[in-house]
């Protein structure tokens, strides 16, 4: 490689993800409306399979979670790390094989999905071929990751490389435990585990999938841009160190919460329930550690939508993490497992946390990417942060309610010991809710349009694209 081109940052890559991020979001999310459409409608798309509520389920689940999230979290982590190292990205080719390969892996799910092609293990649908796709590529993401930090320039690592760093490591051995499986045909194959292993091996690795995938990544994202946005340093820097290993050690420990009252171990549901009680106290004190960030620069809360993005991401992050330590008691857990107030819970993770943190990274970045001062339009970026935040609370109020009422309305009883309600009845209680959460979603859907609108607009204003020079060698870390 020549000198000129290690001289710059390897952008080209970041801009790469950092489209496909906004385009698998529509995509997604399109989908998430769909399936909240059926459960109002339940006759829509009758007779197709492939539109069949069951395959589209999880064609949603792993559009937002892998395609928008994963596409987040691969293009900021490449754009933090050199940043933050002062150095160019490890390999320029392993970097273009971690884009396409994952965007085949992408590709992948959304045709064997909709076929009902899967393994039957929440958020590990795919099957083994397309999971073999994904190590190779999972590997490479590693090597240029951690390629990038070990030739860094400055003596510090940053921490939202550590926490970034973590989603990497975790996530491969999560991928490889909970996929060993024998293959009995080019499509089909058979888990390693059985009964109540089988259990505790897929929630401990869709609980960590939550707390490395969903977590600890997107915390890396705000330990960058957070403070960039506020142009301020982090809160405590002591305090994200102790945030970042308190968290790490917790979380993998929680994954039995998700098993409560089942043929587990009593033990086992308990050392669960206990792990996400602790968990608490990371969660937010590293949240507060952000949203601290901004003391003395409160005012720009006002201006400045993106702040609003990345501030409000950091609330929803922490009543998630307020409610699942809640949920996780088994009294609690026993009312609110199988009903909406978990789906609502999720979202008010998936699209209050985890969506808000991405949208307001890309607003962020996405003009430093392209060499302007701001996107095409601020005004329009407030306007999707209103829409957004409106179609969340419509969301995740909706089923919260819809929630507490089918737990209490399952478990009334008369006096001589029946049921007060039968199934049917909680369910048609349901529906306004589900179309109080579609119009929700639709909301957010529409706020993702504009963000589509500004991106393009936004991309014209810099044709041709420049790259940036990367910082020299320093004593101490900036990011
Ligand atoms: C327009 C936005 C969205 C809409 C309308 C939507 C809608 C839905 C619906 C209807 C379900 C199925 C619920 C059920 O089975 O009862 C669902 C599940 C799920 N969605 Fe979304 N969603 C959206 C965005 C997102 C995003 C951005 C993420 C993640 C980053 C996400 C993650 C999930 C997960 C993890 C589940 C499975 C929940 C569970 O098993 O409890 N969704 N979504
Ligand atoms: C301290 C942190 C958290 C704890 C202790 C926690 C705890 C819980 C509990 C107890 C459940 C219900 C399990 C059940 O009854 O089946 C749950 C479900 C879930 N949570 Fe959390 N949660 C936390 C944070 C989050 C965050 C930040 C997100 C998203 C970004 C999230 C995503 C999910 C998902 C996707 C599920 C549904 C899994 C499924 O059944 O498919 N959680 N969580």
């Amino acid at each position: 490689m020549s000198a000129s081109t290690t001289a710059r940052y390897n952008d080209k890559v970041v801009r790469q993800f950092t489209l496909m991020t906004v385009v698998w979001g529509v995509v997604g999310m399109a989908v998430g409306v769909l399936i909240a459409a059926q459960l109002y409608w339940p006759t829509l798309a009758e007779g197709i399979p492939w539109l069949s509520y069951g395959r589209l389920r999880p064609l949603h689940t792993n559009a937002v979670i892998f395609a928008f999230g994963g596409c987040a979290l691969m293009g900021t982590s490449f754009y933090v790390v050199q940043r933050t190292c002062h150095a160019r990205l490890f390999s320029d080719r392993l970097a273009a094989f971690v884009f396409w390969g994952w965007q085949a892996v992408i590709v992948a799910a959304a045709v064997t999905l909709p076929l009902g092609l899967s393994q039957g293990k929440e958020y590990a649908e795919l099957e083994w071929p397309i999971d073999i796709l994904i190590t190779l590529v999972w590997v490479a993401y590693g090597v240029v990751f951690f390629g990038t930090i070990a030739r860094r320039r400055v003596p510090h690592i940053y921490v939202a490389n550590w926490f970034y760093a973590s989603f990497i490591v975790a996530v491969a051995l999560l991928h490889i435990v909970n996929n060993l499986a024998i293959p009995v045909g080019w499509l089909k194959s058979y888990s390693l585990y059985t009964g109540a292993v089988d259990a505790m091996a897929q929630w401990w690795y869709g609980h960590n999938a939550v707390g490395f995938f969903l977590t600890a990544g997107f915390l890396g994202m705000m330990y960058y841009f957070v403070p960039k946005q506020a142009g301020r340093p982090v809160y405590s820097y002591r305090l994200s160190i102790v945030h970042f290993w308190a968290l790490i050690a917790i979380y993998m420990w929680a994954g039995p919460h998700h098993l409560q009252y089942t043929a587990l171990p009593d033990w086992a549901q308990s050392l669960g329930m206990v792990f996400s009680l602790v968990l608490l106290a990371p969660s937010w004190g590293g949240a507060i550690n952000g949203v601290m960030t901004l003391s003395g620069a409160w005012h720009k809360l006002r201006t400045d939508p993106i702040i609003k993005f990345l501030i409000v991401a950091l609330s929803f992050y922490m009543i998630a993490t307020f409610e699942g330590p809640m949920m996780s008691i088994k009294t609690v857990n026993s009312l609110s497992h199988y009903t909406d107030w978990t789906v609502g819970h999720v979202h008010a993770g998936a699209l209050g946390w985890v969506a808000m943190i991405t949208l307001g990274s890309v607003y962020a970045m996405l003009p430093r990417l392209l060499g302007l001062q701001q996107m095409w339009s601020v005004r329009l970026i407030d306007t999707h942060f209103w829409v957004h935040t409106l179609g969340v609370v419509l969301y995740i109020a909706s089923m919260w309610i819809a929630g507490v009422m089918q737990g209490l309305m399952w478990r009334a009883a008369n006096a001589d010991g029946t049921l007060t309600y039968s199934f049917v009845e909680s369910l048609a209680a349901t529906y306004p809710y589900y179309l109080i959460r579609l119009i929700g979603g639709l909301l957010v859907l529409a706020g993702m349009g504009l963000m589509a609108l500004n991106v393009w607009r936004t991309w014209r204003l810099a044709e041709p694209v420049p790259e940036t020079a990367v910082l020299p060698p320093a004593a101490t870390a900036h990011a």
